[in-house]
């Protein structure tokens, strides 16, 4: 089989053979098959698409290109999120314990920071001594004594993926909605969960700026996932503002410990409950979503998430008396106050321009070796739809020095905008795809 038939072929728009994925992908990662090869593929699938069943062929190839977590010996059921990733969305910090506190266990391997949209290991790293790089025994192990863990990928973890993405990053081949599941897919399936839910976010501020293109990997990821053997919900949920009223890393942990004490912002409240019943229907512990959400609901009320989640902290090396002294106090003193420059509403928050402007402030990074910041983000005092006067204290902007302040403002104070009326409401949850 030579690698430029492969190419070929899927150029002219045909369907490839699962051997024939096999060799170029198989081929790439051991260096039989060059990078232009593999580019020019990349920019045919890119051009052309796949069928589902290529896709989930392409899925299973990538995810045996590396080793996948062995649950065996944990009593289930595993059940795992993926966020496509947004701002704010510290999601999984809430998710994850109030889950386990129903009886099902998340194996969570997340990412970090990149752009505009924060990394949930980012964010647990700034509890002084959390580590996010757990060896398989620890994972294993804390997951069964707390319900769930949080780490993050290693090398070892879908290799493939790896060296494709980086490709595709450097070849415009990014945006491809096969590539995209495949690569998502394939990560999630290595960690062993046996039913995923997928929030894919829509808007400026997510990876899939349109409710009709997030729509379209969500179908994607239900029916790649479902044909590989796994149960799958695809939920599209709205990033056109941030999420909740903190933007950071410690910021977000401050965030996700009001959420377990039952004060959590509405928004974001709606979203981890409407996940989590999700989570529970697949993993069984519910029988539909309404009864999901009123174990979940009931789990935070009781306060056995925020054990959980403490639990979890201490498992992983985090300092509870640092994260408790630090809470609400942890701030850079580089700060900007952000002023409501009319009276009126607030008609928008512009998602987008709050997360690059994080990247200046150290939220986020740039380059994956760019260093994050614990103690800098933002703190909305308000949120779209509320009234406001002009001059009136609207959000706090905290930066790692002067200098990442004054680079941040222009997108910062542009992120705003001021309306004579409300805007309509907007639903936070777009959409579900179920195929339970
Ligand atoms: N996130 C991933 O993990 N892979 C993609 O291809 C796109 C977003």
């Amino acid at each position: 089989m030579r690698a430029v038939d492969i190419v070929m072929k899927k150029r002219d728009g045909a369907e490839l053979s699962r051997d024939e994925i096999t060799c170029l992908i198989d081929g790439y990662v051991d260096g039989s098959v060059p990078d232009y090869q593999v580019s020019a593929w990349a920019m045919a699938v890119f051009f052309k698409g796949m069928s589902a069943r290529e896709t989930a062929d392409l899925t299973d190839v990538m995810l045996r290109s590396g080793k996948v977590m062995d649950l065996s010996g944990i009593a289930g059921p595993f059940v795992d999120k993926h966020s496509t990733g947004g701002v704010g969305d510290k999601v999984s910090l809430v998710l994850a314990p109030m889950v386990a506190a129903c009886g099902v266990k998340v194996p969570m391997m997340s990412g970090r920071a990149l752009g505009h949209t924060g990394g949930t290991l980012d964010k647990l790293e700034s509890i002084p001594g959390y580590r996010t790089g757990l060896s398989e025994a620890e994972f294993r192990e804390f997951i069964g004594r707390d319900g769930y863990a949080m780490t993050g990928q290693t090398a070892e973890v879908v290799p493939a993926d790896g060296k494709l993405y980086a490709l595709r990053d450097v070849t415009a081949t990014v945006e491809s909605i096969p590539l995209i599941t495949a690569s998502i897919l394939s990560k999630k399936v290595a960690e062993g969960a046996e039913a995923i839910v997928f929030d894919v976010k829509a808007g400026p501020g997510a990876f899939m700026k349109t409710a009709e293109r997030a729509e379209e990997l969500a179908r994607s990821l239900v029916s790649t996932g479902t044909a590989m053997g796994k149960r799958i919900v695809g939920v599209i949920t709205d990033m056109t503002e941030p999420l909740g009223n903190k933007v950071g890393n410690f910021l977000e942990v401050e965030e996700s410990l009001e959420c377990l004490e039952g004060v959590g912002p509405a928004d974001l409240m709606e979203v981890v409950y409407r996940l989590g019943a999700w989570m529970l229907v697949a993993g069984g512990a519910a029988k539909e979503v309404a009864e999901g959400e009123r174990l979940c609901r009931n789990a935070i009320r009781l306060g056995i998430p925020r054990e959980l989640f403490l639990a979890n902290v201490r498992s992983q090396g985090g300092r509870i008396d640092r994260l408790f002294e630090l809470r609400d106090r942890w701030r850079a003193k580089d700060r900007y106050e952000v002023l409501a420059p009319a009276s009126g509403f607030i008609a928008g928050i512009d998602a987008y321009r709050i997360g690059l402007a994080g990247v200046y402030l150290g939220v986020g990074r740039d380059k994956t070796t760019d260093p994050v910041f614990p103690d800098v983000g933002f703190v909305f005092k308000k949120k779209v739809g509320h009234a406001v006067v002009a001059g009136e204290h609207i959000c706090t902007a905290y930066g790692k020095d002067a200098a990442a302040l004054e680079a941040a403002l222009p997108l910062i104070v542009s992120a705003f905008s001021i309306a004579d009326s409300p805007p309509p409401p907007r639903p936070i949850v777009i959409k579900e795809i179920s195929a339970l």
